[in-house]
């Protein structure tokens, strides 16, 4: 699909590790609507990843970034600007890490140190990396800016801890900073609360296969893929939806909204105690 949807524009995408990443996804794309854009990740996931493939396919330069350090940022903004050859009209914010899950520690029995690592890479980073923007007057007048949430942030799943806690805050930041970037410099500021999705990062998490096969069944769209997920995100950069901000926008083939289906209900009958 190409309909030169981001023509013209410059952007940052933060997060693709691999093939499967989300952030991948939406760069491929991206880059098949016109935008010209630096990919960055942590220094790490650098050496681990396969980025270089993907800055290959869409002829984009790599920056290293923790997105956890302002110096970090600062300096992504700035050589962003000058490679690209001006200010950046869309950001993907598609991070996310808790150091409790990696460790197999519950919900109830939180290392703190893991704790405030984990919000720090999956929630406050996307405040740090709006606020080097900011500092540096980076992002064009109607610009984008999106991170990625999951409905943990607002119910309860069984084994998904503390990035349950990070996601809520990452959608609060997403209103809170949406709303100043929008007042003073008519930047938007969302979310996007995907489907469970296969990839390293949604892998993680424990009994992640139920998870997804859970939300297949009730969700009547069933669930959104990575690569639907990037085709939202790529709108949310377009000039179609400029008036959009400060919402987690819910891109999960209708979980959110349901109690019951009939293949949830059959289930239930099929196993249900006579
Ligand atoms: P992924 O593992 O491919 O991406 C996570 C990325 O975060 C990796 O590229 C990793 O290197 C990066 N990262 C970790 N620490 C970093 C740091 N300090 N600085 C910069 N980057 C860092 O997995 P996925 O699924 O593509 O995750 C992207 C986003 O989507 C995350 O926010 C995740 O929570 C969210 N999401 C994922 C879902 C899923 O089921 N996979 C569902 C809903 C939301």
């Amino acid at each position: 699909m190409k309909n030169n949807l981001l023509k013209g524009k410059r952007g940052i995408i933060f997060g693709a590790l691999d093939d499967k990443s989300i952030a991948w996804k939406v760069a491929k794309q991206a880059h098949d609507e016109g935008a010209k854009f630096v990919l960055t990740n942590a220094p790490i996931a650098l050496r681990m990843g396969s980025i270089d493939q993907l800055a290959k396919e869409t002829n984009s330069k790599v920056i290293a970034a923790d997105a956890t350090n302002m110096d970090d940022l600062d300096n992504l903004f700035k050589e962003s600007i000058k490679e690209l050859g001006g200010k950046i009209d869309f950001v993907l914010h598609s991070i996310g890490m808790s150091v409790n899950v990696r460790k197999g520690r519950s919900y109830y029995d939180q290392n703190y140190d893991f704790t405030i690592k984990g919000m720090d890479v999956s929630a406050i980073s996307f405040h740090k990396v709006m606020q080097a923007a900011w500092n540096l007057d980076a992002m064009n007048e109607w610009g984008s800016i999106v991170g990625l949430s999951y409905i943990a942030a607002q119910r309860v799943f069984h084994t998904y801890n503390d990035m349950a806690d990070n996601k809520a805050v990452l959608e609060s930041i997403a209103r809170s900073f949406g709303y100043h970037y929008g007042v003073r410099r008519n930047v938007r500021v969302n979310t996007i609360s995907q489907s469970p999705t296969l990839t390293t990062a949604g892998s993680g998490v424990k009994g992640f296969d139920v998870f997804y096969r859970f939300s297949d069944d009730l969700a009547p769209l069933g669930n959104a893929s990575a690569d639907e997920c990037a085709s939202y995100t790529i709108t949310l950069f377009s000039d179609y939806t400029k008036k959009v901000t400060m919402q987690n926008l819910f891109h999960d083939g209708g979980f959110s909204f349901m109690g019951m289906s009939e293949e949830s209900m059959s289930n239930y009958l099929n196993s249900s105690k006579k």
